[in-house]
């Protein structure tokens, strides 16, 4: 045939802002009541090191911080002081497994590290072991070097920023590695509400994705520990005090980029990307989990210190994160993902060094029955998370890059891909800002999402009008249906009742009074 297949619709996608062209000037980076920084600003300079600050370890042992493994409150303390790690003598991956059961007497019987040993039997078992080695002269290293203030927790309802140096967070995820952060090895401790932040769970089993998930995360502390990063990442909780008035809005929907080719993290560089997270941020990246949070904290592993600080978001919650690298390539998903090698990030740095990638945090609710997501105070949650996760307090909307998003909450959460475009798009419109949308492949869905949405941007269709739309739907064919899936699908009923003179009616005159 000579039809040339359709890869994308809508607008072309250097059409749309990213950064760093769109942003505007930064303020000078320095600390403040709702910012920690933990780095000498005034030092901060393209192509050094940062200086940590303060200069030597400050401790604290309190609610409002993260109990350290170097603390001398914890009761393990001592047993890191005399752990003489003798690098040479630590050449077998057997030691590495006793070097992290040192910190962890306590679960010596329960914990497996099958994973770990299958992956020293590898083909490139040299080249792994080779890496495993420095990693533990590295941490050796680490513990006693690691200068940092208290790292202050990030809780609920609190608006919070957190910058790190790249090189401080590589000292945090070593230690994750090896387990010794204290009081987070049981999820019935104080850190209950918080995701998992010790790897053990890593090495447990014997799936071939626990080996790709070690490579990868291996690769990141080769390199990590060849050259520390030589700039910072900012981790900043955001929480929705005011949601929008849905129902009256008069914004209009923005441009739409959408592709059945390409992912976030590659073709949606300088825009704002979204993680389809969950509420403990990361999901199961320290555990089983392999879908798309877990493979980008994989690829970009400086997101997975987050897991440390960051508290279960609440419903009208985000996390945004800025600047995290990424280390490596790979192919494949879930059951197939392959880590292929290591990847060299040229995005570049801000004033504040550090990398153009903005990353948000979202997560989407979890639908077991298809007809649940259409609840009015469902959508409005989803709305309300969205929003949170893409509006920017006093931002003006040429300085706002896209978002670059796709199927949120549409895979391991059940949602409907059709429902949640949508959904998106108001959330997007009112915050001002446009969408770059990925299918992952999806041709159809690229189609009927495209279609929707010209035919909405062409009848003038309002967020508000868009927001009752959704509810009429759910009133006049969900509430009473008694099949799993309902006969109309939600675009045939938004073309029917946008198209039917009584209901143009109903939105002129709501135009009108507006
Ligand atoms: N770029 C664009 N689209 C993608 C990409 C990518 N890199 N990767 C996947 N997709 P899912 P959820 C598409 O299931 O339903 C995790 O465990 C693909 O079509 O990861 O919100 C979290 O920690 C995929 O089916 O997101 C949560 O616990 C769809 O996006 C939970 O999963 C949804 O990806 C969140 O599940």
């Amino acid at each position: 045939s000579h039809n040339i297949e359709t890869k994308w619709q809508g607008t072309p996608i250097d059409e749309l802002n990213r950064l760093p062209q769109c942003a505007p000037p930064l303020s000078h980076l320095k600390s403040a009541p709702h910012h920690t920084v933990t780095v000498r600003t005034d030092l901060l300079r393209e192509g050094e090191v940062p200086v940590p600050y303060p200069t030597k370890f400050k401790d604290a042992w309190d609610d409002s911080s993260v109990k350290m493994p170097c603390s001398e409150k914890n009761l393990f303390v001592l047993l890191c002081a005399n752990a003489t790690f003798s690098v040479s003598l630590l050449t077998s991956h057997s030691s590495l497994q006793d070097a992290i059961l040192r910190y962890n007497t306590a679960h010596a019987k329960k914990w497996d590290f099958t994973a770990l040993n299958l992956l020293c039997t590898e083909v490139r078992c040299s080249h792994w072991r080779c890496s495993i080695k420095s990693l533990i002269g590295f941490f050796d290293f680490s513990v006693f070097f690691l200068y940092l203030q208290p790292i202050p927790l990030l809780k609920s309802r609190m608006n919070q920023s957190l910058t790190l140096s790249q090189g401080q967070i590589a000292c945090l995820l070593a230690n994750a590695f090896f387990c010794t952060f204290p009081r987070r090895n049981s999820r019935k401790s104080e850190y209950g509400n918080y995701p998992e932040i010790n790897f053990y769970r890593l090495f447990e089993g014997s799936s071939p994705r626990k080996i790709e998930k070690l490579k990868t995360l291996l690769c990141y502390f080769r390199r990590v520990t060849q050259n520390t990063p030589k700039g910072l990442v900012t981790f900043t909780r955001q929480t929705l005090n005011n949601p929008p008035d849905w129902e009256s809005s008069q914004t209009q929907l923005t441009r739409l980029h959408i592709t059945c080719e390409g992912t976030i993290e590659e073709h949606g560089y300088g825009m704002l990307q979204v993680d389809f997270a969950n509420r403990f941020v990361g999901g199961g990246v320290t555990g089983h989990g392999l879908v798309q949070e877990e493979i980008r904290f994989l690829i970009n592993p400086e997101l997975i210190i987050s897991r440390l600080f960051t508290e279960a978001l609440e419903y009208n919650e985000c996390l945004i994160i800025t600047g995290a690298e990424q280390y490596s390539k790979y192919s494949g998903y879930a059951e197939s993902y392959k880590w292929v090698g290591s990847h060299e990030d040229e995005t570049p740095r801000d004033d504040w060094q550090r990398r153009c990638t903005e990353i948000v945090a979202i997560d989407a609710l979890k639908y077991r029955h298809f007809l649940e997501q259409f609840l009015p105070e469902k959508m409005t949650r989803e709305l309300n998370k969205a929003y949170c996760g893409f509006h920017r307090n006093n931002a003006n909307r040429k300085h706002l890059s896209a978002v670059a998003t796709g199927n949120w909450g549409c895979g391991a959460f059940g949602g409907d891909t059709r429902l949640k475009a949508l959904i998106q798009f108001m959330a997007a419109a009112e915050a001002g800002r446009d969408v770059a949308y990925f299918t992952f492949g999806d041709a159809q869905l690229m189609k009927d999402v495209h279609d929707m949405h010209a035919f909405l941007t062409e009848r003038r269709v309002t967020v508000g009008q868009l927001y009752d739309l959704l509810n009429q739907y759910f009133n006049e064919v969900c509430k009473n249906c008694h099949t799993t899936r309902p006969d109309v699908s939600l675009y045939r009923f938004i073309y029917e009742t946008v198209s039917s003179p009584a209901a143009s009616d109903t939105l002129n005159s709501a135009k009108d009074s507006g």
